[in-house]
């Protein structure tokens, strides 16, 4: 389904509450709420509402584990990395654990991160196909999502959970998840805001598939919900506007 939003601040406004609703529902529920960060600074506003009240105080912040969809393998203290990000203007706010917060550990090879990153899933979900609860996705103007990059050897991974990428520009690496396992939330949510994602974001919601699909395509959760939160600029060029709930 897709939400259209009249800006930016609207689209974060009800991606929080979103959030916010799941995991008290979730929690409710089935005692632990695994949420999976994206990056990138779309979702920099959600997590800041995230962080503050009346949200701050709605939600069950004992029982929420924060996951990476991806991670920039740069200093720990690099304003690129997803991580702090996500530490500055979410995690550092909150009455969260240390072992709630499972990120992308870069310090070593980018590979031993990703091996890393995998042992630390199958900890968590006890060796069970990893599902989480809300997978947070944004859209980058080439069509990527997490880190899984246009031509990357990552898109046709079926087996592994994570993987290394490297865009030929960038000076790192990154490690992602693979489509599969994010295809496997319970709730997948794009968060797409600002015109420069209106084509993009038109080729992929009205079904362009040449001349190969965009990573963002192999985005179709198993047997979960997929949401697309987008605001008008980023809307510019979809056709079927039936399709909207508009806000
Ligand atoms: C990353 C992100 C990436 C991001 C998109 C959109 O590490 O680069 O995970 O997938 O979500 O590139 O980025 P913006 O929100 O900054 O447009």
């Amino acid at each position: 389904m897709i939400k259209l939003f009249k800006d930016g601040e609207a689209l974060a406004r009800d991606a929080a509450e979103l959030i916010a609703e799941q995991a008290r529902l979730t929690v409710e529920s089935c005692g632990r709420f695994s949420l999976l960060l994206a990056g990138g600074e779309t979702p920099r506003r959600c997590y800041q509402l995230l962080a503050q009240e009346p949200l701050l105080d709605s939600v069950p912040w004992h029982a929420v584990h924060f996951f990476w969809g991806d991670e920039r393998c740069v200093g720990t203290d690099d304003p690129r990395s997803n991580a702090l990000m996500a530490q500055n203007e979410l995690l550092q706010q909150l009455p969260v654990q240390p072992e709630q917060i499972h990120p992308i550990r870069c310090g070593q090879s980018p590979q031993q991160a990703a091996d890393a990153y995998q042992a630390e899933l199958v900890k968590y979900f006890a060796g069970n196909p990893p599902r989480f609860d809300l997978a947070l996705l944004g859209l980058g103007d080439d069509g990527h999502t997490a880190s899984l990059l246009p031509g990357s050897a990552a898109l046709a991974e079926s087996g592994r959970w994570s993987a290394v990428t490297r865009r030929p520009e960038e000076d790192f690496s990154r490690v992602t998840l693979t489509a599969p396992i994010i295809n496997q939330a319970a709730l997948i949510l794009f968060l797409v805001a600002g015109s420069g994602k209106a084509p993009v974001l038109g080729d992929i919601l009205n079904g362009a598939t040449i001349p190969h699909p965009y990573p963002a395509q192999l985005i179709c959760p198993t047997s979960g919900e997929l949401l697309w939160f987008v605001d008008q600029d980023a809307a510019a060029m979809l056709i079927e506007r039936a399709l909207f709930s508009a806000v």
